[in-house]
């Protein structure tokens, strides 16, 4: 069945909704974008995707086109034209169409557009193998861009190999999956995660399951691991807005808590998707 999908102002059929071959999302990737959780039809963190999205458009000296409360809107809407219960609002803003030229066009009327994609993401998981691979992408990965060719490439890698996805390697220390952040567990209990910085994205997931985990009175450590330290973990996980927690269970044919998610992942992924079902919007 078609998606009822938004463009620059209008709710559309996806197959009649088009945009600019000038437009510089799609000549120069001169654009951002955000994907926010949908759980029982309602938004998952809807304020902290917004406060990304208006921090990367002004990395790239951008404005928001609309106001955030009109964003909220046309993200209810959408939930309601496609009957989403639950998956994802994928939101994209460009600089705009203009003839092709490498300095900002002056005028350019950015693009705005936003879809939904139905996917179960609350379902229990049964854990992903992952491999590693060097992060070969720009420096300001912590502006949400919409250039994912590395990622991409990237994660092609990992499934040529058979696996689910790729930990990206720099200087010797993991940064992040190829759309995920990433996380061992210690053997007593401990997470570690890459501290934030302009390497890796500031995951919305990562901020609200770090929240949970310091609540739950567990030990944090944000400091780059390697792939070494990973291996002799007891446990290991990746968050996004499109996972959730998921379990790690194999990391470059490794495995990790015998092959299954273990007890401390299992317990944050519950717990995430309890209070996100309790904040949801
Ligand atoms: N990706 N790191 C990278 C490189 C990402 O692309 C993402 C999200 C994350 C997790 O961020 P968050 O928790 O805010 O979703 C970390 C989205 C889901 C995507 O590109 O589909």
């Amino acid at each position: 069945m078609s998606r009822t999908v938004y463009v620059n102002g209008s709710y559309l059929p996806e197959e009649k909704a088009t945009v600019s071959i000038f437009d510089r999302g799609f000549l120069f990737a001169d654009g951002v974008y955000e994907v926010t959780a949908v759980l029982d039809g309602k938004l998952v963190d809807f304020a902290g995707h917004v406060t990304r999205l208006e921090r990367s458009l002004n990395e790239l000296k951008m404005e928001l086109p609309v106001s955030s409360d009109e964003l909220l809107e046309i993200h209810r809407e959408l939930i309601k034209h496609n009957k989403l219960d639950e998956g994802a609002i994928y939101l994209q803003i460009t600089r705009g169409a203009a003839d092709r030229d490498f300095v900002f066009p002056k005028n350019a009327k950015q693009t705005l557009i936003l879809f939904t994609q139905a996917k179960p993401i609350s379902a229990p998981k049964s854990g992903i193998r992952i491999v590693s691979a060097p992060d070969i992408r720009w420096g300001r990965r912590d502006i949400k861009t919409v250039q994912l060719l590395a990622p991409s490439l990237t994660k092609m890698l990992a499934k040529e190999a058979g696996k689910d996805d790729a930990w990206m390697v720099e200087d010797g220390f993991v940064t992040e999956g190829t759309s995920c952040n990433a996380y061992i567990v210690t053997k007593d209990s401990k997470i570690i995660t890459r501290n934030l910085s302009n390497s890796i994205l500031h995951g919305i997931t990562r901020a609200a399951v770090l929240k949970l985990a310091s609540e739950l009175d567990m030990e944090i450590e944000e400091r780059p691991f390697t792939i070494d330290e990973a291996q002799q973990a007891a446990e290991a996980f990746v968050t996004a807005a499109t996972a959730f927690v998921n379990p790690v269970i194999e990391i470059d044919h490794v495995e990790l808590s015998g092959g299954k998610p273990g007890p401390v992942v299992t317990r944050l992924s519950q717990l995430y998707i309890e209070e996100s079902r309790k904040a949801a919007i």
